[in-house]
């Protein structure tokens, strides 16, 4: 644990690709209970998910895990502690599953991987098929099973479900929410991070502009692109379009940089909002903080509260 209670801590964090910045002066816990990460594509979920696995070196700041910089931390230890969950896709074809997995564990545990498989659900009779022979919902057991292999205390979950049905992917939440270790979870789905995750922190083009106790934040979301998110969701499921419609519009580059996409802009965004604690003492203000000129305005929008 970090001295703020966080299990792993991104402080002030500026992440890109080359010279260019992608992900900028992010500071985010991982804290118990579930830590969600919403955004639309482009936003850099999947950036700052790289940068706590210790596959992405910040431009600036950094990543704590346990009161040590990630970057002095025994790499080993780390990757027992902490394991990504990627999409199925990212199991090797030509390998049977029951190899995959225990390729994951150490060689004197590798009679573990019928139980790993039991674990998530599935008959260990399959350990001899190779993926392509698997269902789509048995492959993503079967990499979260991978994961599993090794006891961490943290999975990150990179859209875990995304490729899946709808009612696969409602069982495949239900088995994560049922594991011991700690998430964070990266998702498009709102609903999901309302099941799986007790704080979420939305990212717009990079930046944190809102965070909190995610049932507040969905029920009053005080930031017009979390409104537009929670809104854009359709009602029977499915993985929701997250105001895709409007992603093309380019992210300002000086002042609000939601701004060009904002309907309550006014001539005051021209300067950038810092993110700041939602102020006065009102049901549901708890620990949230948004990056807003005009937070306390959208909070009294009718469409906000809901
Ligand atoms: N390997 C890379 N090299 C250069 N730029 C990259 C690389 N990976 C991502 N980017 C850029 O960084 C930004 C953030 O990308 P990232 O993959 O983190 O977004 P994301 O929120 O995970 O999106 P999605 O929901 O589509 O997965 C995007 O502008 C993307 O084009
Ligand atoms: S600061 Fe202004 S432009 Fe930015 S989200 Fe708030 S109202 Fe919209
Ligand atoms: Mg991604």
């Amino acid at each position: 644990m970090t001295s703020s209670g966080s299990l792993l801590r991104a402080e002030r964090v500026t992440l890109g690709y080359g010279r260019t910045p992608v992900v900028h002066d992010v500071t985010l816990d991982i804290t118990g209970g579930g830590v969600g990460l919403i955004g639309e594509s482009g936003s850099g979920k999947s950036t700052l998910a790289r940068a706590f696995l210790g596959l992405l070196t910040p431009m600036s700041g950094n990543i704590l895990y346990g009161d040590q910089n990630l970057k002095k931390v025994d790499m080993r230890r780390f990757r027992g502690d902490v394991q990504p969950v990627f999409q199925a896709e990212a199991l090797d074809p030509r390998m049977r599953v029951g190899n995959s997995i225990a390729e994951a564990l150490p060689r004197d545990a590798r009679h573990r991987v019928p139980e790993l498989l039991e674990q998530v659900g599935l008959d260990p009779a399959l350990a001899s098929r190779r993926p392509h022979q698997l269902s789509g919902g048995q492959r993503q057991r079967v990499v979260i099973a991978r994961a599993l292999a090794v006891n961490p205390k943290l999975l990150i979950l990179d859209e875990p479900t995304s490729a899946l049905d709808v009612t696969v992917q409602a069982r495949i939440l239900d088995l994560i929410a049922g594991l011991a270790a700690e998430r964070l979870l990266i998702t498009h789905n709102l609903a999901v991070v309302g099941k799986l995750c007790r704080t979420s922190h939305v990212l717009f083009a990079g930046r944190v502009v809102e965070s909190g106790p995610t049932a507040d934040l969905l029920a009053r979301p005080a930031h017009p692109y979390t409104l537009a998110l929670r809104d854009a969701v359709p009602k029977l499921g499915g993985e929701p379009p997250v105001a895709r419609g409007r992603a093309e519009v380019r992210p300002a580059e000086t002042g609000c940089p939601f701004r060009p996409r904002c309907p309550m802009a006014v001539t005051e965004c021209d300067r950038a909002p810092a993110l700041r604690d939602l102020g006065g003492h009102q049901e549901g203000q708890d620990g949230r903080r948004v990056a807003c000129h005009r937070a306390e305005d959208v909070l009294r929008e009718p469409s906000a509260r809901r």
